[in-house]
């Protein structure tokens, strides 16, 4: 059973941002005393309801910006009436092409990283800043493929990440364990320190502006997905992490994505775990029907 205190807190955010989502859990909940264990899991549904799916496409290093403009196009049409939100994160230079073909749409545009000075030698870098001034709503940071080819350590996505937030934009901070990791039984503990260690810093405010992206490494276009139980336990090991490094109520608010393989065919039963949010597509993305039935699945 939850305190009341914490259930409170869900009411007034509930009947802050959603009245009817507030209706149902007073409903469930009767009087907002103990909830009885058996109703645990209707509860953690409906924390699930208080929160927003997103389904974010990481297109990593793929699509010219003629062949970025004609995916969305195809895109567009297929998610127009999406339950959750919709975002593609796409190469520096297909970032224009996306903002003006995504104008007026549902669809938000990402950057699949950025540096964290504003400015300065840095050849090579975009910064977060810049992405800013050009609309830009998302970036991602901490993708095990910056982390394993190109160097990104704990410490730089920090910095990355403290740079995305003072710039105003949502970052989409990936996390997650090699196979070994796995093997060795230290997952949670890992997939903590990383977390613990990019919100260094982080205010609870700022932390509205930051999805968590739990990406097994070992998924990670492998086509082997972790099982929804294996998926939804790391997500919600991550929650915990938050609830200790803020409260219940920043725990019960932050969107926590799954990602590694998600397909059409997976997307259902993944997304539909209570502590799974969405999810960061990378292949699938490439494809808009396939991307489309994930957001389908995720709009439910
Ligand atoms: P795949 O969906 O291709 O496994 O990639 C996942 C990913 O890395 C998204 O960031």
């Amino acid at each position: 059973p939850r305190p009341f205190s914490c259930l409170l807190n869900h009411v007034l955010n509930a009947a802050r941002g959603n009245s009817r989502a507030a209706f149902s859990l007073i409903l469930i909940n009767g009087p907002l005393g103990a909830v009885p264990p058996g109703q645990r899991k209707d509860l953690l549904r409906m924390n699930k309801q208080l929160r927003k799916a997103v389904i974010a496409g990481n297109w990593k290093m793929n699509k010219t910006p003629s062949e970025a403009k004609a995916l969305l196009e195809e895109i567009k049409p297929l998610v127009k009436d999406a339950g959750c939100d919709v975002v593609v994160c796409v190469p520096y230079v297909d970032l224009c092409t996306a903002l003006e073909a995504t104008k007026g749409t549902n669809i938000g545009v990402g950057a699949e990283n950025c540096h964290w000075a504003e400015s300065g030698a840095f050849t090579g870098e975009i910064s977060a800043v810049m992405l800013k001034e050009m609309g830009v709503q998302y970036v991602i940071t901490g993708h095990s493929e910056r982390r394993t080819y190109f160097g990104d350590t704990d410490v730089t996505v920090q910095k990355r990440t403290r740079a995305g937030l003072d710039a105003g934009l949502t970052v989409i901070l990936c996390v997650g364990e090699y196979l070994e990791q796995r093997e060795q039984g230290i997952t949670a503990e890992l997939v903590a320190m990383q977390t613990k260690i990019a919100l260094g810093g982080v205010s609870k405010e700022e932390l509205k502006r930051i999805i968590i992206a739990y990406e097994p490494v070992w998924a990670i276009g492998t086509g082997k997905t972790a099982t929804s139980e294996q998926a939804n336990e790391v997500c919600a090991q991550i929650r915990k992490v938050i609830a200790d490094l803020y409260d219940q109520e920043a725990a019960d608010g932050i969107t926590i994505q799954y990602g590694g393989s998600m397909n059409a065919k997976n997307a259902d039963e993944l997304v539909a775990q209570p502590d799974v949010d969405g999810g960061l597509i990378g292949g699938a993305a490439l494809k808009a029907p396939d991307f489309a039935a994930i957001v389908k699945a995720a709009s439910k």
